[in-house]
């Protein structure tokens, strides 16, 4: 999609769409809506008291040949209550314009600018909501309609040029975007196209094309470290696991912190032993969800270069039954030293985690942030709007949330405390790779943090986030992107 900026006034703008938006209460003259010229307005306020226009949430208007207008199409999307707007709703009024134009066959979107909703952070939302809007899901579908795509998104100022600060913002925004598409697209491919080895040449490619540092170890590194936990989730499968490791190390940045972001990696999750049975386990081809989210975040990160170091550690594995897999009742030496006792070998996403919170800290990392799909009891929690933030460090805890409201990311702390560490212990080793049905989600995160010693740690479970069951207004069914955005905010935000 490009991305650029008018200046003509509203009336002279040739563009097969114009796009202007207002509030519930009057949306023709609120929002951007008001500043069309007084011909167009009477228009709308003729929908209005008809009641075809009403301003609620994502309601999309179309008038074709708007009088008043050089634009061949005006679309006025409604923008709900003022009280609830702000920038994330700015974005996604973006997404669904640009949505509701591509199901009409419109290639070309113009978005109206205006008044106090102008700036920088303005225009990184709306640049950012309408490339995200831009995506299906639907890869391998022959009738896909790749025309069905908006090519160009412009941005009016209303006879007002565009700053050199908005026009840094759009760049921005376009980044954080298609890091978020890339992140999505490895998500939803399935498990046959995007094994272990597979996701590693994607990381590679990926750094090779944006200047990181990559490596992805095989076997015999992997065995040669020591990583117990890690190697026997993956020691069932035909496939052979990877551990990918990328670096962001910027010259002149200082020594400390190194941000240590860990992803779930596991290609596919059948549940090993402890089969998971037949109705949903297709969704598992998304258990490396949290592995994508680091790899886009790294691809953002290299190109919005902040003066930080990160370092991302992704544990790649499928989690399969056969003779050579792991059992339950196995014992296990992690990394670390500490002895797992594994009670089901369908909680593997914590084993792959452990062993690599502490080959980060080996590599020099300050601070550990993970994300992954861990848990079903995080969805049972907060559904799949909200993901599940866990960390003993508050600090870290209060940054992370803080990114995610400043983006628009629902996030949520649910507590880590001592008194359920008793749910996961064991009679024969340090610890139990499980702690039982109630508060599954907390002694999960508890598990994985035993594994980060000292270091400043954040957990992430996006079991429910990772994925749109249905389809928004702004936003496809399938794969959601998240939590790039969040993690994205806070590196490049960054104050010591
Ligand atoms: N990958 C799953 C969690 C998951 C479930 C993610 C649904 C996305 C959607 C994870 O490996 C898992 O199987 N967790 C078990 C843990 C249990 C065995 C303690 C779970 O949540 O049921
Ligand atoms: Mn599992
Ligand atoms: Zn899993």
């Amino acid at each position: 999609m490009k991305i650029d900026f008018r200046n003509e006034t509203l009336a002279e703008l040739a563009t097969p769409a114009l796009a202007v938006w207002g509030f519930e209460d009057a949306p023709a003259a609120s929002g951007t809506a008001q500043e069309l010229p007084e011909g167009t307005r009477a228009l709308l306020d003729e929908l209005r008291q008809s009641g075809e226009l009403t301003g609620k949430l994502y309601e999309t208007t179309l008038v074709h040949r708007p009088a008043g207008l050089a634009a061949k199409v005006l679309l006025i999307m409604g923008a709900g209550k003022e009280a609830k707007f702000n920038y994330s709703v700015l974005g996604r009024l973006a997404g669904a314009a640009v949505r509701a134009l591509r199901a009409r066959s419109v290639h070309s979107a113009t978005w109206v600018l205006g008044g106090k909703h102008r700036g920088p952070q303005a225009v990184e939302a709306l640049v950012e909501g309408a490339i995200v809007a831009d995506y299906d899901a639907d890869s391998y579908r022959s009738d896909r309609s790749l025309e069905k795509r908006i090519d160009e998104f412009r941005l009016a100022g209303a006879g007002e040029a565009a700053s050199d600060d908005e026009r840094g913002a759009a760049e921005r925004g376009r980044i954080i975007a298609e890091a978020q598409n890339f992140t999505r697209d490895l998500v939803n491919e399935p498990s046959n196209r995007m094994t272990p080895t597979l996701l590693a040449l994607q990381a590679r490619d990926m750094a090779a094309q944006f200047g990181l540092d990559c490596r992805a170890l095989g076997p015999t590194e992997i065995k040669r470290l020591k990583m117990g936990a890690f190697w026997a989730v993956g020691q069932g499968s035909e496939e052979e696991p990877r551990l990918i490791v990328l670096r962001y190390l910027p010259e002149g940045a200082p020594a400390a912190p190194v941000i240590g972001l860990v992803g779930k990696g596991v290609t596919f999750d059948t549940g090993g032993i402890s089969i998971k049975p037949a109705a949903d386990m297709h969704e598992m081809k998304t258990d490396m969800a949290g592995g994508a989210t680091m790899l886009g975040v790294m691809r953002a990160v290299a190109q919005l270069k902040p003066n930080l170091r990160v370092m991302a550690v992704i544990p790649a594995t499928e989690n399969m039954p056969s003779g050579k897999a792991y059992k339950p009742g196995d014992v296990i030496t992690s990394m670390s030293g500490k002895t797992i006792e594994v009670l089901n070998t369908d909680a593997e996403g914590r084993l792959a985690l452990a062993d690599s919170l502490t080959y980060a800290q080996q590599q020099g990392a300050t601070v550990l942030i993970d994300a992954a799909t861990l848990t079903s009891a995080v969805t049972i929690a907060l559904g799949n709007i909200t993901t599940g933030v866990f960390g003993w460090n508050k600090e870290w805890v209060k940054r992370v949330l803080a990114s995610a409201d400043a983006v628009g990311d629902k996030m949520w702390e649910l507590p880590v405390d001592d008194d359920y560490r008793d749910l996961y212990k064991s009679a024969i080793a340090d610890l139990a790779n499980v702690g039982g049905r109630y508060g599954g989600a907390i002694t999960a995160a508890m598990f994985v943090g035993e594994f980060a010693g000292d270091t400043p740690w954040v957990h992430l479970d996006i079991a429910g986030t990772r994925w749109s069951n249905e389809d928004k207004p702004y936003l496809a069914k399938g794969p959601t992107g998240n939590p790039v955005r969040t993690l994205v905010h806070l590196l490049t935000h960054f104050v010591a």
